[in-house]
């Protein structure tokens, strides 16, 4: 089922609802806030964690779409139509919603609750239905919902789908002559603290991220059409029928100590993966995840002086 909203007339003040988690250490967000296969996480209760990551980025989201207007005949000015599909809560579709005045953005998604929280961040910016609208598609089955557009962003979203070369090659129709297809996928897992953080086994975060390798591989197995397919995302852009034109890698540095954002950022992260891959992880591992979450220890992550958030992700445009 699809529909399209728009913009509330009037600015509403902040969801902020929902538990701040993450589906992984690695940096990936999984499952579904519809009847898909996979682990069916709540996207919805997932609102604030993915609400306060897109604002920790926002620096390299202005960026990401600064170089993709660069990348737009005439520096942006024939993008009428924009479409940011699996949007979450909307940071980024906002943000192109800045750098591209003269188009509309379409926040597109599955998770009803992101979408009105997208609605009520662009009402919040003065965005205006002729500025800013949603569109609810399940995907693969909603594709058709989607229009036509000039620029076509996709964060974190393709993997979600079983075939993402299906995926890619439904997102390049969709793009009028000259359009760009960007897509962000990969990039580098996250770095919070120094290797030997003087309380368990030196190491901790390669172990997370082997953890969830092995736990992202199993959430795409159960995708409906899932297929595997080598993930050079350039070459599958030149299969989906478009000409790529450059990749770019936006590292995000937040040196310690962090603010109180970072902070609860890391935490929600952490109970994420505590709660998810707790089968997978070694026992001590799992007692330093307590010590890091726990608020009365003298470890916790909300004030741990040598706490950091570096990280980065790779972006990946082809035009059509
Ligand atoms: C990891 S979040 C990424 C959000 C945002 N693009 C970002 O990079 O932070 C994945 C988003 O894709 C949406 N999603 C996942 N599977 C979907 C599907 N089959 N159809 C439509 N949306 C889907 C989720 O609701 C969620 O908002």
């Amino acid at each position: 089922m699809t529909s399209e909203r728009q913009a509330p007339a009037a600015a509403s003040g902040h969801g902020g609802h929902g538990q701040g988690n993450h589906g992984g250490h690695g940096g990936h967000h999984h499952s579904h806030g519809h009847s898909h296969g996979g682990e069916d996480i709540d996207w919805a209760a997932m609102a604030a964690h993915l609400e306060r990551e897109g604002e920790l980025t926002l620096p390299e989201l202005t960026g990401t779409a600064r170089w993709l207007r660069g990348l737009t005949a005439g520096e942006g000015a024939g993008v009428r139509r924009v479409l940011d599909v699996g949007s979450g809560p909307g940071v980024a579709a906002g943000v192109f919603a800045q750098e591209f005045p003269g188009a509309q953005v379409v926040a597109v998604d599955g998770s009803a609750p992101l979408l009105e929280r997208a609605l009520e961040r662009a009402a919040a910016a003065g965005l205006g239905p002729d500025r800013f609208t949603t569109v609810a598609a399940d995907l693969p089955e909603d594709f058709g919902a989607l229009g036509q557009a000039d620029l076509i962003w996709s964060s974190r979203a393709v993997h979600h789908l079983g075939d993402q070369q299906d995926a890619l090659n439904r997102l390049a129709r969709a793009l009028r002559e000259g359009g760009l297809l960007a897509i962000a996928e990969d990039g580098l897992p996250l770095r919070f603290l120094p290797r030997d953080i003087g309380l368990g086994r030196p190491g901790l975060a390669t172990r997370l991220d082997a953890v969830n390798a092995e736990w992202f591989t199993a959430m795409r197995a159960e995708l409906p059409y899932a297929a595997t397919v080598v993930e050079d995302w350039p070459e599958l852009l030149r299969r989906a029928g478009l000409t790529p034109v450059g990749s770019r890698t936006f590292l995000t540095d937040l040196p310690a100590p962090l603010g109180p954002a970072a902070r609860d950022q890391l935490h929600a992260r952490l109970s994420r993966t505590r709660e998810m891959m707790a089968d997978d992880l070694a026992e001590d591992d799992l007692r330093t995840l307590d010590a890091l979450l726990d608020d009365d220890s003298p470890h916790t992550i909300r004030s741990r002086p040598d706490a950091f958030f570096l990280t980065a992700y790779t972006v990946h445009a082809a035009v059509r």
